[in-house]
């Protein structure tokens, strides 16, 4: 392994000094037109659900449509005139005015991300969380203006509506749909909001790895190279300003392309978290053929599960917060099982501060299902199964 001294490249994005908007529906919906004269709901965020504003007017980026709005200020409530006419509840010009939100937007269009993402295999989309939501995360996270206090003992996705709208944010999801090529992903494991406390110099820390489902350099799921088929993609937010020195993710940037595992000799999760493997060989590989991503809190960077990557060293006093999100195709088996997760978030009040927009995608993304002959099921563990599988495996036995 390389020594420090010679580091990483650094990527850095930088907080955009413009967004564009969304403007969403009751529903939580968003305004789209496909036309440039008529307007529509739709779920997904793609160039057509994209606004800009100038004063008290909104451009359809795509169309050059103009409608107008009582408060266009983000995140208020709104009623939207389109030549003059309100629009109702489902998007139609017909007088009935309908509360409609400004919604904080991304810095660029989705298709460019898109583009970006085909080419480089990774993406950033910078700041495009809103303010309420990086700071919910960042409550529930016990991270930044909350750092110290204590964890609440409760489902992090029944604590805290941003659990919820950060996990169904519209241009990642409509972008891993769109590199995935099936309408129906999932979520590999629950949300959830997690931290990296600041280094003892001693610890174990984890290897180079690609993510779920590959898992090349930390258990090995997939046995062969995929080809075309893109069975994962990772999805790390920035819940803090993510630096290099408080251990933003490393990358080998590219390295997807591969469809290889990451090399041993840069240390990789298999070894590094044996005990004793820090003291003996160091840390990972953190030398210049590697990059890490520094962005700020609210940005979201989109990439190829494949891609090589690792945790950085925290080397400040503080807690770095990121919420680490694995997507899959609906064919893959997940990483754990989400439903207990789900019905949490049914039975606790968050439920209710949702869009029923935003409950429809956290349904699609984390119940999984079986649909064949027999009709449609959901699918769960098993109690009794799991205990009957645990007796006849051991304890240490692995599944893959
Ligand atoms: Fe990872």
């Amino acid at each position: 392994m390389t020594s420090e001294s010679n580091g990483p490249r650094i990527v850095r994005v930088k907080k955009p000094s413009h967004h564009f908007s969304y403007l969403i529906a009751p529903s939580g919906d968003y305004l789209c037109s496909t036309d440039g004269t008529s307007l529509a709901l739709q779920g997904d965020v793609d160039d057509q659900a994209i606004w800009d504003r100038s004063g008290d007017d909104f451009r359809h980026v795509v169309t050059g449509l103009v409608v107008q709005a009582t408060h266009p200020e983000v995140e208020q409530r709104s009623e939207l005139l389109l030549g003059g006419t309100s629009i109702n509840a489902e998007g139609h010009v017909d007088g009935n005015a309908a509360c409609f939100t400004v919604g904080h937007g991304p810095e660029k269009m989705p298709s460019v991300y898109l583009e970006t993402l085909k080419r480089e295999g990774w993406v950033a989309l910078t700041s495009i969380l809103p303010a309420s939501v990086v700071d919910g995360l960042q409550r529930v996270g016990c991270v930044e203006a909350y750092e110290g206090q204590e964890p609440v003992k409760v489902n992090p996705i029944a604590q805290d509506p941003a659990v919820t709208r950060a996990t169904v944010e519209p241009v990642s999801l409509w972008l891993a749909r769109q590199y995935m090529q099936t309408r129906d992903i999932k979520v590999g494991h629950p949300p959830g909001v997690s931290s990296l406390p600041p280094d003892d110099g001693k610890r174990e820390v984890q290897g180079w790895h690609t993510d779920f489902p590959y898992l090349w350099g930390t258990g090995d799921r997939i046995p062969v190279s995929a080809g075309e088929l893109v069975l994962g993609m990772q999805r790390n937010l920035c819940v803090s300003d993510f630096t290099f020195e408080n251990g933003a993710t490393r990358f080998k940037l590219g390295s997807h392309t591969s469809n290889q595992a990451p090399p041993a000799e840069w240390g990789v999760t298999n070894d590094t978290f044996r005990r004793g493997h820090r003291a003996e060989h160091g840390l990972p590989y953190g030398g210049p053929d590697a990059e890490v991503i520094e962005a700020p809190a609210g940005s979201i960077v989109l990439y190829d599960s494949r891609t090589w990557h690792c945790a950085g060293v925290n080397r400040t006093n503080r807690k770095r917060g990121a919420m680490i999100q694995a997507f899959i195709p609906g064919y893959i088996i997940p990483f754990m099982d989400t439903s207990a997760t789900f019905k949490a978030f049914l039975s606790s009040d968050v439920v209710d501060q949702v869009t029923e927009h935003e409950r429809r995608e956290l349904d699609r993304l984390m119940v999984h299902k079986i649909r064949g002959p027999a009709g449609m099921f959901a699918i769960t563990t098993d109690a009794e199964l799991t205990q009957r599988a645990r007796e006849q495996g051991g304890s240490g036995a692995t599944i893959y």
